[in-house]
């Protein structure tokens, strides 16, 4: 809406700086405040062979820009007399979309003509030779005391929070949610966002890069911080919530997004279960809505024809099938937590070390021709596996432990959390009951 309120005032500062144009006499239209007055180069012959900041694009900006962009309080806050300023744009894009009128920049310069194309043709040219770096912060950096709430987060608030923050954050992405943030910082895309590197969308979108400094207490943080892998970045588990990262996604990489069904590569009936965001984007889960998402009716439809994951695979069981209501009912959002409580210490097969099995392995390793050759249907077989030694072939503890030698399992997913791999180790380690 605002855009549009925008896009109608510059237009009437455009008409009325048209009008008055048509009053001007000569002279008026001479005066150096005026745009297209005493272009600091013949824009007949437009020579690019010779360009440089000095000796081309400063000219320029002093003649078009400086008037309001210079001074104690710049417009926009970017000062195109300093070379830093004019670095900075130029590198993140601004430059080049708002002098070019592209959408979504601010049209530059405000409420004047464009630029002659020569003009546009020569910054075009110095940005496109020049190699741009990040000017050095001379204000003292401190990433000593680099803290979540403290540092971090008013950095969003004043920088990201417009877009990324309920009720429709852009993307998807809730920078107000910590464990959102965890998340991004641990698969390393809010670095590469705010950094800027490539493959990832540079953030803030549409805006100046955040300072050095800033970058690199958010950097900071991330080195410190101690992401635990699927998990949550120090969010304790509740019990009452069920969890996206810890229980949804092994459920869905072991029975759903495997090779020949839900992966990537197949993609059977063009949906895709092997990370949140395809799980969004197939449609099949209507957040807050089971009984309106195709998956919770495909995991518990009476036809074996219909019921996925499809014959011959075991359905889901009750358990399983009840954690994926309840995170769609509780608005499926793609959550984490940490198993602070970690009981490592009396573990059981049925309560403990089979629900394990049955989350993240079984959907690969049950029916007629499991993955490896490896049954994991039953308690003798899970035993048959777990009597092997680690680093030899079919061992349990060298697969969930990524050893020399054995296949990291779950196969093509995140590794089991500290705290499953402590539990299954102590089952191992106390000689395998059946309790
Ligand atoms: C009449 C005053 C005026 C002139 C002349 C002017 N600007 Fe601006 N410029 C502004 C204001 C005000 C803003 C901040 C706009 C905003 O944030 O809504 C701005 C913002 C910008 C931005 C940020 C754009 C964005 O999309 O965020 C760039 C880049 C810019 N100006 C470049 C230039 C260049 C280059 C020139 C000369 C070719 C120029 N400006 C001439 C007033 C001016
Ligand atoms: C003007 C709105 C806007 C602002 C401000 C903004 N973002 Fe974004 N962000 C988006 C949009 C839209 C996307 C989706 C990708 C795209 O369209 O480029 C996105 C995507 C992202 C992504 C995913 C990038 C990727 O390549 O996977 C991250 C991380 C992110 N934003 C972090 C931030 C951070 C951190 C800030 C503040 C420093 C910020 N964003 C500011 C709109 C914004
Ligand atoms: C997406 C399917 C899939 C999932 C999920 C999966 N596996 Fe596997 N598993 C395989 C495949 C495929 C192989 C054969 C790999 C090979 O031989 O390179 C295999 C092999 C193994 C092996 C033998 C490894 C070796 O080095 O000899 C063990 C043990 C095993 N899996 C246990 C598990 C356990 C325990 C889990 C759950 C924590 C699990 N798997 C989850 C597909 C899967």
């Amino acid at each position: 809406m605002k855009k549009y309120f925008l896009l109608a005032e510059l237009s009437i500062i455009g008409l009325l700086i048209g009008i008055s144009a048509c009053t001007h006499t000569p002279e008026d239209m001479a005066s150096p405040t005026t745009n297209q007055i005493n272009p600091p180069f013949d824009t007949i012959s437009c020579d690019s062979s010779n360009v440089s900041y000095p000796g081309t694009v400063q000219p320029i900006l002093d003649v078009y820009c400086i008037s309001c962009h210079s001074g104690p309080v710049p417009a926009g806050g970017s000062n195109l007399t300093v070379y830093s300023d004019v670095a900075f744009l130029a590198q993140s894009g601004l430059l080049l979309g708002a002098i070019k009128h592209l959408e979504g920049f601010q049209p530059m310069p405000q409420g004047g003509d464009k630029l002659a194309a020569c003009e546009i043709a020569l910054i075009e040219k110095w940005i496109n030779d020049t190699t741009f770096v990040l000017p050095p912060d001379t204000t003292d950096c401190d990433t000593n005391l680099v803290t979540y709430a403290g540092t971090v987060y008013p950095i969003f608030q004043a920088n990201c929070l417009s877009c990324h923050a309920p009720p429709a954050p852009e993307a998807g992405i809730d920078l107000t949610n910590y464990s959102n943030v965890a998340f991004l910082a641990q698969t390393g895309a809010l670095l590469g966002a705010i950094s800027h590197n490539e493959g990832f969308s540079p953030m803030p979108k549409n805006a100046p890069p955040l300072t050095s400094c800033e970058i690199q207490q958010i950097e900071k943080w991330i080195n410190d911080t101690t992401f635990i892998p699927g998990g949550g970045g120090g969010i304790p588990c509740d019990p009452d919530t069920v969890y996206f990262q810890n229980e949804i996604l092994p459920l869905l990489l072991s029975s759903c997004g495997i090779a020949g069904c839900h992966d990537p590569i197949t993609a059977e009936e063009d949906i895709v279960l092997t990370s949140y965001y395809y799980v969004m984007q197939s449609g099949v889960v209507v957040p807050g809505q089971p009984w309106e998402s195709e998956m919770y009716e495909a995991i518990t439809d009476f036809d074996p024809e219909k019921r996925m994951p499809p014959e011959p695979a075991a359905p889901l069981n009750s358990d399983q099938i009840n954690k994926i209501y309840t995170w769609i009912a509780q608005g499926a959002l793609n959550n984490h937590c940490e198993q602070l409580d970690c009981d490592s210490v009396n573990v059981s097969f049925s309560e403990t070390i089979f629900p394990i099995i049955q989350n993240s392995c079984y959907g690969c390793h049950s029916g007629p021709s499991p993955n490896g050759g490896i049954s994991l249907e039953t308690f003798n077989d899970v035993v048959a596996v777990g009597s092997v030694p680690s680093g030899s072939p079919g061992s349990l503890l060298g697969a969930i432990t990524a050893t020399a030698g054995n296949t990291p399992m779950p196969y093509n997913a995140p590794t089991l959390s500290d705290c499953n791999i402590a539990q299954i180790r102590k089952w191992i380690e106390d000689g395998m009951p059946a309790n």
